[in-house]
């Protein structure tokens, strides 16, 4: 998959997708970050990219130009593979706080597609008209503002990257991630099984690979329960992992400190 990111900090962008499985995504050629800077393709000695807010106010606005023309070089461009022609759509992806919030649906959906186009604001924003005429999706990464896209754009190439084909060693990995099934991940543990902080549930160590995956579902869907009550209501349970979590509450319910924290 092929990430084109509009921002005016491009090296931060290129940077967070240098690391790790992304790192290593990018690497073995299983996903592309190119980043474009608007003032690349601003006017002037100056290559102003905003100013002031039409009406009044404080901050800056990015002018809708240099946006519009950097829009055009990205979606022209074609990496030089013959797989990845500039007539492939290419959605382009505000990111800002009033956009819709994003899920592991939505990165899953996205994470299919052959390309992308970030687009990352700062200052007070973007002119209207150029969200209106060039922004196919507004997406938000939560309920609070961060000084501009960048970050969110690499919350979002990193939750991407990670499910494309092959960037993961363990291929279950993705399979067992929270959200996956609409659950929150079950605890994890490694050794040493004895610790001053506690001892691994005896079921882990008991070979038992049904008892283990009961286990498992049953802190998945309590957990769920206890930390995220909103996912539960969206599903609908089937009737033995409605047994589990009722036998979950019940545990709970006589040892409530066990497992809330
Ligand atoms: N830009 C500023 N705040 C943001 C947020 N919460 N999500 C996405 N982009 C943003």
């Amino acid at each position: 998959m092929r990430v084109d990111v509009v921002t005016l900090f491009p090296e931060f962008v290129q940077q967070c997708a240098g690391f790790g499985v992304i790192g290593r995504a990018v690497e073995r050629g299983l996903l592309d970050v190119v980043a474009w800077n608007p003032r690349d393709h601003a006017d002037g000695g100056y290559r102003r990219v905003d100013d002031t807010v039409c009406g009044g106010g404080p901050g800056m606005v990015m002018l809708i130009e240099p946006l519009r023309r950097t829009l055009a070089a990205a979606r022209q461009a074609t990496n030089g593979h013959a797989e990845q022609p500039a007539d492939q759509p290419a959605p382009v992806i505000y990111l800002s706080p009033q956009g819709a919030r994003l899920t592991q649906d939505k990165v899953r959906q996205l994470a299919a597609l052959p390309r992308m186009i970030l687009l990352c604001g700062r200052y007070e924003g973007i002119d209207e008209r150029l969200i209106e005429h060039e922004v196919d999706e507004e997406l938000s990464i939560g309920d609070y503002v961060l000084s501009g896209g960048e970050l969110a754009a690499a919350v979002l190439i990193d939750a991407i990257g990670r499910l494309q084909e092959g960037a993961l060693g363990d291929t279950q990995s993705a399979a067992q991630d929270s959200f996956s099934d609409g659950l929150l991940d079950c605890p994890h543990y490694t050794r040493p099984v004895s610790d001053e902080y506690g001892e691994v549930p005896a079921v882990l160590l008991s070979g038992d690979h049904a008892a283990i995956a009961r286990w498992r579902r049953m802190q998945s869907l309590g957990r769920t329960w206890l930390r995220r009550p909103d996912l539960l209501e969206g599903l609908a349970l089937a009737v033995s992992d409605q047994r589990l979590l009722e036998e979950f509450i019940r545990e709970h319910k006589g040892n409530p400190h066990e497992q809330d924290h």
